[in-house]
């Protein structure tokens, strides 16, 4: 496993378009792998493929429950609004309020290949939000409804 360079804002490529993965190779399985080493070096909770410059649509996410990995995640029901603080390793230094849906279902495609759907509440659901935003090249800053004065 290997620590990846992190991609920070206003790199071109954390406005695109993450492409739809439909092999599962060693490539990506490696990709995978460094995308959690990279994430627990920089004591984040979830990272995106494009995070670390790859446009795949694939995400990592942890909540000290154990390291998950998502092919092509997908919200296919949303419900309830929450208001939460969040901040992302792409943007360093900056928080802020976003409205996120409190409870989310997601499908997804595991490492093996199987269609799985993950129901998700609180946290974890702003985590399976923030994350897929990242897929369609849309960073939490784009959606602040009130600035951290922490900043
Ligand atoms: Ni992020």
């Amino acid at each position: 496993m290997a620590i990846r360079n992190l991609r920070i804002e206003g790199d071109a490529i954390l406005r695109k378009k993450s492409k739809e993965i439909n092999n599962i190779d060693e490539r990506l399985l490696i990709l995978l792998d460094d995308m959690l080493e990279t994430m627990y070096a920089n004591d984040g909770i979830g990272l995106a493929a494009v995070q670390v410059g790859v446009l795949k649509r694939a995400v990592v996410i942890d909540l000290g429950e154990g390291p998950m990995k998502l092919l092509n995640p997908v919200i296919v029901m949303q419900e309830g609004e929450q208001i939460f603080t969040e901040g992302c390793l792409s943007v360093p230094g900056k928080n802020g309020e976003v409205l996120r849906p409190l409870k989310v279902k997601v499908s997804y495609k595991d490492i093996d290949g199987n269609e799985q759907i993950l129901e998700a509440e609180n946290l974890m659901a702003v985590c399976l939000c923030h994350e897929i935003d990242h897929l369609n090249g849309v960073l939490f800053i784009d959606n602040i409804i009130e600035d951290d004065i922490s900043e």
